[in-house]
């Protein structure tokens, strides 16, 4: 073994001297000191039951030796090639040879290509786009949209609130007035973006998440304006004839308010798994805009009427791209991020 300890060191420091490249130092450094490397097949190789005492213990310090010789010259030739990479880098004497680094291009979020696929298809029924703000007033959050302080809705929406009294908007509901007092009606606009809600977190639910809102007011709209253009975009989103239906649903800023349900594309209406049997899915809230809103966004009621959507972008998202986990989208996680590589 003496003997053999010392072959291996010279081999080592004989091959290092060759050893040009970071990689060819850590091939080295695997060969020698790795767990099947050949120091340790060394020791392995040893019959120790045959060694006396004192040859024991030789053994065991010729093998530390070799070891730190091992460590402490691999540590230096890595280094050196540091080194020397950093000084043809101050003399710009780069390698055009060596194979690049690559570039990784990024993709948009499953949200945001949803979110503009959605926009694509309001803009081309003459809706505009308004991103609206973040961090809100509670006037435009709540008050204006007929939730006064003490209205029980507010129970609804666990609010993130700001030391100086502005809020984390809970929904894009919060820039409908701010748009009908910017642009006044006739209005078609839709607000896409992200709202904030402290709640308890799990696949469903998050603190963070987002909406698509949309706003149409006009002299003529009605009822049957909503069912129009919903059955208009969710052709569009789904790329065949759908069908819908309105149940009533409470929203305090909505009269008459409703549930709109898509009937089950899975199973057609008949009933199944994804339906709860029921051939129906619901997908969005919608309704009438209020008296009471149209008044805070100074719109002539006696002129125009309105209606408003509030669609889950979020839930829309993780449906179309059978995405289980609701966290996994804010997650940042790039193994996620990598299955939908669209870009623009
Ligand atoms: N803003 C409501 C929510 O977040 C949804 C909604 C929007 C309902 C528009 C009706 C009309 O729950």
């Amino acid at each position: 073994m003496s003997t053999n300890t010392e072959l291996l060191q010279n081999q080592l420091a004989a091959e290092l001297s060759e050893a040009r490249e970071p990689k060819d130092i850590e091939a080295l450094r695997v060969k020698y000191l790795g767990r099947q490397g050949l120091i340790a097949g060394e020791v392995r190789g040893t019959d120790f039951s045959t060694l006396s005492e004192e040859e024991k213990r030789e053994a065991g310090r010729r093998v530390s030796s070799l070891k730190a010789f091992a460590e402490a010259a691999i540590g230096e030739a890595r280094a050196k090639t540091e080194e020397r990479a950093a000084r043809a880098r101050r003399r710009g004497l780069v390698d055009l040879t060596l194979p690049g680094t690559g570039a990784r291009a990024g993709s948009l979020h499953p949200v945001t290509q949803t979110q503009m696929f959605l926009e694509d298809v309001f803009q081309s029924m003459g809706f505009r786009v308004e991103t609206g703000f973040e961090v809100e007033d509670e006037f435009y959050n709540f008050d204006a949209l007929n939730i006064p302080g003490d209205h029980p809705a507010r129970d609804m929406h666990d609010t993130f609130w700001l030391e100086d009294g502005r809020l984390l908007r809970t929904h894009t509901s919060a820039t409908q007035v701010r748009a009908m007092r910017m642009y006044g009606a006739p209005l078609r606009a839709v607000f896409p973006g992200r709202c904030f809600r402290n709640e308890a977190t799990d696949t469903s639910h998050e603190t963070t998440f987002h909406q698509f809102e949309g706003l149409m007011i006009d002299e003529d709209v009605t009822v049957a304006t909503v069912l129009a253009v919903m059955e208009a975009l969710l052709r569009q989103v789904f790329g065949r004839e759908v069908s819908v239906r309105l149940r009533p649903g409470y929203f305090p800023f909505v009269e008459p308010g409703f549930e709109l349900d898509l009937r089950c594309l899975i199973c057609g209406g008949n009933g199944c798994r994804v339906c709860k049997q029921t051939g129906w899915v619901e997908l969005m809230p919608c309704g009438m805009v209020h008296p009471n809103v149209l008044r805070a966004g100074g719109i002539d009621q006696d002129r125009y009427r309105g209606f408003a959507f509030g669609l889950g972008l979020t839930r829309l998202t993780m449906m179309n791209f059978s995405i289980p986990d609701i966290r996994l989208l804010g997650s940042g996680d790039l193994r996620l991020l990598d299955q939908f590589p669209a870009v623009l």
